[in-house]
């Protein structure tokens, strides 16, 4: 959100000696006459220069590279919307391949009738998964004769903010359990005490944001199944796979964290994470299709044919989706796990490296997730969001920020290590770790933490 400004007559004076530009160009208001393609191109090109330089941001899960071949299939679909099924009418059933290719990773039941689509990333996914555990718990209360006003939901404070904003914007309950000093997700014990039978559903996370841990799932399942023999408490388990989703089925395929466990009734992934797509790509996934009220799916038929839509929204660009088709074609199972097992190994060797530099210490050492997250051995002696400010003179955009409630004292720092961050990438960033912190030592000022980190 931004306040428009309104009094501002700044303009921008493009340089280039004329060349392109005969008159400025105002900032704040529509230009009186355009300018030619190359000139608008040249001059946007060069202000985004200002920004990061995104294969240097370990502070985002979010892809930032793909091969040529994606970029020109991203080229080519961005003018096809993928709403427009009857127009695009193969982009759709590429869309339902990609969907039906997630369901089967997550071991959506054969049995069962599973149900899913793209949004646009995991907030999007996760408030359409609420939505339909809202609903549906509302008919079974209405059902029952009983009322359905003020419903709940319980998770940790390790959610992402679009947890939060979830209950804000549709008005359910959020029953928060605490951090403390050395937990940092949460398991049954912390869930049990909360639940009552107003609790729509309980959030449950392969991979928080802030460390990167996972909370313990499997406990939360046995607990929701032991409580689901109770009349009126079928409470399902939603897993938040927003960037543990494309690990943990390469990674460690045993693991049992999605469909297999039963009390798991919805997941989401962010496919512009670990999906290996550009922003603007997630998925949820419904158990079955029961889980997703059908007065929730509208039925559009004026574009032509009938199309039922589960979404927030209604246009966006279809490329998204057909760049995870690309990568899904492109890598394979073999790909994907290649790849997550050099991230992993990647980012070990990260962890490893800073772990043994004076003064900090380690949180997750990029085992489980290749997420290295770090603290200071003594707070006040080392400034985290200090050493995040000098790393970013470097050009290395690495975010410090403080744990939620009640870990708040704790500031950590966190990298996330992606496909295209080399071994020697590691060994650069270690060395310059390694230099801002004997700066440090030296003195400097202090600055706030962030009280968010980046997704
Ligand atoms: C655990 C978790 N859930 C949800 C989100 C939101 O995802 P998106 O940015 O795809 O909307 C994030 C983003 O980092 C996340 O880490």
């Amino acid at each position: 959100m931004h306040t428009l400004n309104l009094d501002s007559e700044e303009h921008l004076s493009p340089t280039y000696a004329g060349r392109s530009f005969s008159h400025d160009i105002p900032k704040y208001r529509l230009p009186t006459e355009g300018v030619v393609a190359e000139a608008a191109y040249q001059l946007i090109h060069d202000e985004l220069n200002l920004d990061g330089n995104p294969a240097l941001n370990l502070a985002s899960f979010v892809t930032s590279w793909m091969e040529p071949q994606a970029d020109r299939l991203a080229a080519e679909t961005l003018a096809k919307n993928l709403i427009d099924q009857d127009e695009y009418p193969q982009s759709e059933v590429i869309h339902q391949r990609v969907v039906s290719m997630i369901g089967r990773l997550f071991h959506a039941p054969a049995h069962q009738r599973p149900t899913g689509t793209a949004t646009i990333g995991s907030s999007e996914a996760i408030m359409l998964a609420m939505l339909a555990h809202k609903r549906t718990w509302q008919r079974r209360r209405e059902a029952a004769g009983l009322a359905a006003d003020r419903p709940n939901m319980v998770m940790g404070a390790d959610v992402h903010t679009c947890w939060e904003k979830f209950a804000r914007y549709f008005e359910v309950e959020a029953r928060v359990v605490p951090m403390e000093e050395g937990r940092y997700t949460i398991g049954a014990e912390e869930v049990e005490p909360l639940l009552d039978e107003r609790t729509i559903a309980v959030a449950g996370l392969l991979g928080t944001t802030f460390t990167g841990q996972m909370d313990d799932l499997r406990s939360i399942d046995a607990l929701l199944t032991r409580v689901a023999t109770e009349p009126g408490w079928q409470i399902p388990l939603h897993i938040d796979a927003a960037s543990g989703g494309f690990i943990v089925p390469f990674a460690r395929p045993e693991e049992e964290w999605d469909f297999r466990l039963p009390s798991v009734r919805s997941i989401n992934v962010s496919n512009h994470k670990f999906g290996l797509v550009y922003p603007g790509m997630g998925t949820v996934i419904f158990r079955d299709a029961s889980d997703l009220p059908e007065e929730l799916v509208f039925h559009i038929n004026y574009l032509g044919g009938d199309m039922p839509n589960y979404s927030l929204n209604f246009s966006r660009p279809s490329s998204s989706v057909i760049l995870q088709y690309f990568a899904f074609l492109r890598l394979g199972r073999s790909g994907y796990e290649q790849i997550v097992a050099t991230v992993l190994e990647n980012a070990q060797a990260l962890a490893k490296k800073l772990g043994a530099i004076d003064g900090l210490g380690l949180l997750t050492d990029g085992s489980e997730f290749p997420i290295v997250a770090l603290r200071a051995s003594d707070p006040l002696a080392t400034d985290l969001t200090q050493l995040s400010h000098l790393l970013r003179e470097r050009g290395w955009i690495v975010p410090a920020y403080t744990l939620p409630p009640n870990a708040e004292h704790i500031t950590v720092l966190r990298m996330v290590v992606k496909e295209n961050f080399s071994r020697d990438m590691v060994d650069m960033l270690a060395h310059d770790v390694g230099v801002s912190m004997r700066n440090l030592a030296q003195g400097s000022r202090p600055h706030r933490a962030r009280r968010r980190p980046v997704c």
